[in-house]
């Protein structure tokens, strides 16, 4: 067998219940140099409230050129409440913000997948989202989010104004929806496009650029349009009519975590976020879970770490194309919830109750069983 180079992951836990959870992938990452013969190149470094305490800002520029030098960034959380009333340029969220804004990681893959065991976890009836499987795909770099003008003015009268812009560009809508017409193409082969075109000029934009494209290129695609308020209502109703949705920024932020509470935890989705490949043939690509950084529960040993390693699996499947690590993974997290193990979050009746480490162990313990 050759010797394949190590690849190189930048690994950012972050803040709260980042650190334990990521330690948790720790456990997975050895797993796979000990028994599949991979080997990884890790760095690691502070983001968030943990970057703030010691470097005084939330990401230094250093640690965006490990990001993107590294083959894969894996993400933990941000968000810290000793830093809830400071400014914008120095709130922990930055980090991410940043990492998206400067690796140009445009295209946000966000699953909503209800794993057969955790059915009842749902707050839907079961026969309402079970088997559901959907993909948003979340514009995450243009958009409100990072729209110009923007900020806070004082008026003659002494009060005050806020003011966001929502833009998009031709080019910017096209990529994002190539993206999601070319997922639809390896799943079920249906795209609803989500706007406010009712309302907004770059909803209307966004309809025009997204038809034309498919128009042009992707007619074997079914392509669906629907407005945002509507979609809400949808993914509730019936969350099954769903394949891949494509929206922006700000309504992919709303959407995907109402999409996620389907599933019935936070606690189990991965993310994954995507840039253009350079000329180096790289994508740039970062991953982390839908969940934030749950100060509440941070240290406590209780979180839930499946998101996390999902979202290592989908690094595994995403940037190095190993698609049967990747399964490995999601087979095994499937049969540890089968066997009845729950965190706190996915808790059931008649369920066995376990913290963030034995969780881990139980994946590596159903892991080793594949490898046998
Ligand atoms: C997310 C988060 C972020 C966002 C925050 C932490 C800036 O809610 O990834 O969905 O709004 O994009
Ligand atoms: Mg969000």
């Amino acid at each position: 067998m050759t010797a394949q180079p190590a690849k190189k992951l930048l690994v950012l836990p972050g803040d709260g219940i980042g650190p334990e959870v990521m330690r948790e992938v720790g456990r997975i990452i050895t797993w796979l140099e000990e028994k599949r013969g991979l080997s990884f190149e890790i760095t690691e470094d502070l983001v968030g409230g943990a970057s703030l305490a010691e470097y005084g800002e939330p990401i230094r520029d250093e640690v965006i050129e490990k990001a993107r030098a590294a083959d894969a960034v894996l993400f933990g959380s941000v968000g810290d409440p000793r830093w809830n009333h400071v400014g914008f340029e120095k709130r922990p969220e930055l980090a991410i913000l940043k990492l998206r804004q400067e690796l140009a990681l445009f295209a946000n893959l966000r699953p909503a997948k209800v794993f057969d065991a955790l059915v009842d976890a749902s707050t839907l009836k079961p026969d309402v989202v079970r088997g559901l499987d959907i993909m948003i795909v979340r514009e995450t770099v243009g958009g409100i989010y990072f729209g110009n003008p923007r900020g806070i003015e004082t008026l003659p009268d002494g009060s005050k104004r806020g003011i966001n812009t929502e833009v998009y560009t031709t080019s910017e809508i096209e990529r994002v929806a190539r993206v999601a017409f070319d997922l639809a193409r390896k799943r079920s082969g249906r795209v609803c496009s989500v706007e406010k075109c009712n309302v907004m000029e770059s909803g209307l934009l966004w309809k025009e650029v997204v038809t034309d494209l498919h128009t042009r290129e992707y007619q074997d695609v079914e392509l669906s349009h629907m407005l945002a308020d509507n979609c809400a209502m949808q993914l509730v109703r019936n969350p099954r009519q769903f394949d891949v949705i494509v929206t922006g920024n700000l309504f992919g932020d709303l959407l995907s975590d109402l999409a996620s509470m389907l599933t019935g935890s936070l606690g189990m989705l991965p993310s994954a976020t995507l840039g253009a490949p350079g000329a180096n043939g790289k994508t740039p690509a970062l991953y982390e879970p839908i969940h934030g950084s749950a100060p509440d529960i941070a240290g406590q040993g209780i979180a839930n770490p499946i998101a996390q390693i999902l979202s290592f699996a989908m690094l595994l499947r995403y940037s190095f194309d190993l698609q049967e690590e990747g399964q490995l993974i999601e087979d095994a997290v499937s049969n540890v919830l089968a066997s009845g193990l729950r965190t706190a979050d996915i808790m059931s009746e008649g369920m066995a109750r376990v913290g963030t480490s034995v969780m881990g162990e139980a994946i590596v313990r159903e892991l080793d069983k594949f490898q046998k």
